[in-house]
């Protein structure tokens, strides 16, 4: 039998139990949903001259959702910033959003510190540590989501309670009719990427199995597709501990494209994803479908994934959802607990050693 459907295989290897956690999504969206209700952002100053996300890895993704999700109709600036420092053009007429898990990486501390410094107005969004100190000190508002969770299976509390919090504050309007629409899809993919649906009618066991063990990369296009493409690019490596690669048309058709022309015995072990939209216009859609012509043959497989949802949140989050789970099924393949992330805990350890 396939380690896929074999419910006591799964369990062995998934020792943390990420695999329920990543089922769990639709709870976590409806939990996170509340979460803000709940949060009171009176305080919260709501006239801002732009908006930005401090963050790093699964905690810096909720700044790049939102990003793609607003950037098209929002008229200030949003600016992700994934590092120690803060630009200089982020003034005190900023609202600068700190998402860190944990609550203890050094680079979102520390360009927090210099928002505070700035006199930025600050909101924070952590499950506790240091970041959770520095906010209640400062007497800024302090999002708490529930701790005990890999950043990576916490997405639903990192970026749902951002993003709603603008809405909140007057900054963007959220339809109530998307976040139905994405919570309701999410529900009936649950049950159809569930380890009880069997290899043979899950999406999400399905791609994994492509995969196997060929080296994949991810191709998205401008916007919410290069958000998402990003997004499972960090789960494959983080989930299956495998090297995988994103990059994004239009941008790729300038540079990448020439790559794939030598080294094929090497590139034919290497799976190609492609996300595709219904309403890519015709020259991105033309894009895409010359790019795979010129490039096929030095590729393993190309597989084009269709996008499903009305509305962008259902669209990026249905995405987000099949390569999460793809990306833990990948990693219980290959006979690898999905939840520890050794390397990462060795650097941070490193680091500490500085201080
Ligand atoms: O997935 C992970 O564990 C990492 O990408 C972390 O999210 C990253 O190191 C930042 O940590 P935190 O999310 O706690 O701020």
């Amino acid at each position: 039998m396939n380690i896929l459907d074999d419910m006591n295989r799964i369990k062995e290897i998934d020792k943390n139990g990420i695999l329920k956690v990543e089922e769990d999504f639709y709870q976590q969206l409806l939990d996170a949903r509340e979460i803000i209700q709940n949060a009171d952002l009176s305080e919260v100053r709501k006239k801002n001259n732009g908006i930005a996300f401090l963050g790093m890895g699964g905690s810096g993704f909720a700044g790049d959702i939102i990003k793609a999700l607003i950037k098209d109709d929002i008229n200030i600036p949003v600016e992700i910033v994934k590092g120690y420092k803060l630009p200089a053009f982020i003034k005190s007429n900023w609202l600068v959003v700190a998402v860190s898990y944990s609550g203890d990486t050094e680079e979102t501390i520390s360009a927090a510190n210099q928002a505070l410094e700035r006199k930025c107005e600050t909101l924070i969004i952590c499950s506790g540590g240091k970041l959770e100190g520095i906010g209640r000190r400062e007497s800024k508002v302090v999002i708490k989501i529930p701790p005990k969770l890999q950043p990576r299976g916490a997405i639903g509390y990192l970026f749902l309670p951002a993003y709603l919090a603008l809405d909140k504050l007057g900054l963007i309007k959220v339809n109530s009719a998307d976040i139905e629409e994405a919570t309701n899809l999410i529900k009936l993919k649950a049950v159809l990427y569930s380890r009880k649906n069997s290899s043979d009618r899950n999406p999400a066991k399905k791609l994994a199995l492509k995969i196997s063990d060929r080296l994949p990369i991810i191709y998205g296009t401008e916007g919410l597709l290069t958000a998402v493409s990003y997004r499972l690019k960090c789960e494959i490596n983080e989930n299956s501990k495998t090297p995988c690669w994103c990059n994004n048309f239009p941008e790729l058709n300038h540079n990448e494209i020439v790559g794939w022309e030598r080294l094929k015995d090497i590139t034919k072990k290497f799976i190609l994803l492609i996300f595709r939209e219904k309403d890519e216009t015709a020259r991105v859609k033309k894009r895409i479908d010359v790019t795979i012509n010129i490039i096929k043959e030095n590729i393993g497989e190309i597989i084009e994934i269709q996008v499903e949802g009305k509305s962008k949140l259902a669209r990026a989050l249905s995405t987000i959802y099949l390569g999460d789970m793809a990306s833990v099924y990948l990693a219980l393949l290959a006979g690898v607990d999905p939840t520890p992330v050794e390397k990462i805990k060795i650097l941070k350890e490193e680091l500490e050693k500085l201080n």
